[in-house]
This record gives structure tokens, C-alpha cells and sequence, in this order.
């Protein structure tokens, strides 16, 4: 397995902790509405930052870039097919975000398992399929090099604090709502 392969195994890890702790929100609790507004509203920005900008901006602007270079198809093939799925996530957090404005909680729920779903079929496609067609067309020295770039990209997009900061909040939350980290 390559390096830059690897680092978004790695957060698809995150991201699958992340839908588990979103499970067990959604579960009918007895926690007051405001409360789960406030939850809810840091988890959106959660996935906005970590699943999105950082993690589908590292897949886009340069693994996808690269198997595409590689021969392996944009429009029509697996990549494509990738992309169109992180725009229908970017749907779905945006249904997200409006349903907390105007407080719907109902609707908060319907657009987060349609996202939770969606997310966990797509993880799957792309560390059974995707990740592995990419082992095989990239090499090691390029999968480091892309690694680099990762790395770069993470820090302009979330910055080293904010990162550590991230992942206390989603070890608060996990505590909170009772779920293991697996
Ligand atoms: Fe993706
Ligand atoms: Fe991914």
C-alpha cells in the first residue's frame, strides 16, 4: 500500500468513527432540542472541514488528478463517478446546515442519513476499488511525493492546532454519546 494511499485509509477510518458517533445522535434521546442543535451544528462543521475540504480536497486535487493523468478514466469511469459523489455530499451538508438555521431538527435527520449512507458507500467503493487501482498505477516515490502535497494541503486547509483540536472534540463527543473507537 502506498503512502498517500494509506493517509486516506487513514481518515476514511475517521470519517466511518465519525458516522458511528452521528448514529447514536440520531438515536432518540432524551437530551434538550438545544442541545442537540449545538451537537449537531459542531459535527456539520466537522465534516466540513475534515471530510470536505481537507479530505475530498486532497482526493481531487491530487490523487484523482494523477490516475487521471494515469489513463484511468474521468468522465464515465471510476473518478468521475467519485466526484459526483462528493458533490452530492456537498448537497447534503448544505441540507444539513439549513435545516440547524432554521432549526429542523427532522430535517437535520433525513439529510444526515441520506449523507451517512452515501458516505459509507462511497469509503467502501474507494478502498476496495479505487485505492487499489491507485496502488497499482503509482509508485511508491510518486505515492510519497503526493504524500507531501497531502501534507501541505492539510496545513493550509485546517492548520496543525485546529487539527488537534478536531479530533479531542470527536474523542468528547464519542465519550458522550458512548461509542468506541475501533
Ligand atoms: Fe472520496
Ligand atoms: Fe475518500
Amino acid at each position: 500500500m502506498g503512502k498517500a494511499t494509506q493517509d486516506l485509509r487513514k481518515e476514511h477510518d475517521a470519517i466511518l468513527y465519525i458516522l458511528r458517533i452521528l448514529d447514536k445522535m440520531l438515536e432518540p434521546g432524551n437530551r434538550e432540542p438545544d442541545t442537540m442543535l449545538r451537537y449537531y451544528g459542531e459535527l456539520v462543521d466537522f465534516l466540513t472541514i475534515f471530510a470536505d475540504k481537507c479530505h475530498h480536497g486532497k482526493e481531487e486535487n491530487y490523487l484523482f488528478t494523477r490516475l487521471v493523468e494515469k489513463g484511468i478514466p474521468n468522465e464515465g469511469g471510476p473518478v468521475g463517478v467519485m466526484l459526483m459523489e462528493h458533490a452530492e455530499g456537498r448537497g447534503y451538508i448544505a441540507q444539513m446546515s439549513a435545516s440547524l438555521n432554521s432549526r429542523d431538527i427532522g430535517g437535520f435527520g433525513a439529510a444526515a442519513v441520506q449523507y451517512r449512507d452515501l458516505l459509507r458507500r462511497h469509503i467502501a467503493k474507494e478502498n476496495d476499488v479505487l485505492f487499489r487501482m491507485a496502488d497499482q498505477v503509482i509508485g511508491e516515490e510518486e505515492q510519497a511525493e503526493l504524500f507531501e502535497k497531502f501534507e501541505e494541503h492539510e496545513e493550509k486547509v485546517i492548520g496543525h492546532g485546529v487539527h488537534e483540536e478536531l479530533h479531542a472534540r470527536m474523542d468528547q463527543w464519542a465519550k458522550e454519546f458512548g461509542v468506541e473507537e475501533s
